[in-house]
């Protein structure tokens, strides 16, 4: 197995294109998706005709330094979800977008600061990016903390985009944070 990133706990993988069942199911739980999209699960095709080919390409695209990982506990091997670092498709690669999403079993350990951490490490140091920014709806405080914890800074409030204004609290609107690599840099002096 290609390990991506590792951390105290967690390692991360590329995913391949028989993991749709993982992502199937992490998309099931109406806990997972009450910010994004207001509960329902993601429809399995979806997963498998649309996200799982997409995330392939994007190491394709990003000459696999990038994209959407698989995170596992290195006890045991569980899954327990996937975290990205990915830039906008067509947008400078030195800007990259930090996202997670985990099983709800695992909330709360502080996985999703502890691996957020290391790639922000290996984006900042390995990887030449100079940016690293993330978003979601500003009622996801679980969310917002780790985005905090990681001293990322609320740059900007904006509207919840028109497919998700059925999702509770979207009248709030998202949040967008950042963190410079000048700014991380200054955190670990
Ligand atoms: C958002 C999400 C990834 C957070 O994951 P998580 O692993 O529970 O986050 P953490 O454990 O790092 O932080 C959460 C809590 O764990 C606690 N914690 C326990 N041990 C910790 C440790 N060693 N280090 C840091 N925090 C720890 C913290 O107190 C923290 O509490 P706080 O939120 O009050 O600050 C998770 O809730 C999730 O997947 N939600 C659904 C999908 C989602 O909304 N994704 C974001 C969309 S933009």
């Amino acid at each position: 197995m290609t390990t991506y990133l590792e951390s105290e706990r967690l390692t991360l993988r590329p995913f391949t294109a028989a993991d749709a069942d993982l992502l199937i199911e992490l998309d099931s739980d109406p806990a997972v998706m009450r910010y994004l999209s207001g509960g329902a699960p993601t429809p399995p095709e979806e997963i498998r005709d649309l996200a799982i080919p997409s995330i392939l390409a994007g190491y394709e695209r990003w000459d696999h330094d990038l994209g959407l990982f698989a995170a596992h506990e290195k006890d045991g091997g569980a899954f327990v979800g996937w975290f990205c670092l990915r830039p906008l498709r067509g947008g400078p690669r030195e800007e990259a977008e930090l996202g997670y999403r985990l099983r709800q079993a695992v909330w709360g350990r502080g996985y999703a600061t502890e691996v957020s951490q290391a790639l922000l490490t290996k984006g900042f140091t390995v990887l030449g990016i100079r940016m690293v920014w993330a978003e979601t709806m500003t009622v996801n405080r679980s969310s917002r903390n780790v985005m905090e914890k990681l001293g990322m800074t609320l740059v900007e409030n904006t509207p919840t985009p028109d497919d998700m204004t059925a999702v509770e609290g979207s009248e709030h609107g998202d949040v967008r944070y950042e963190i410079t690599k000048e700014q991380w840099e200054r955190r670990q002096a």
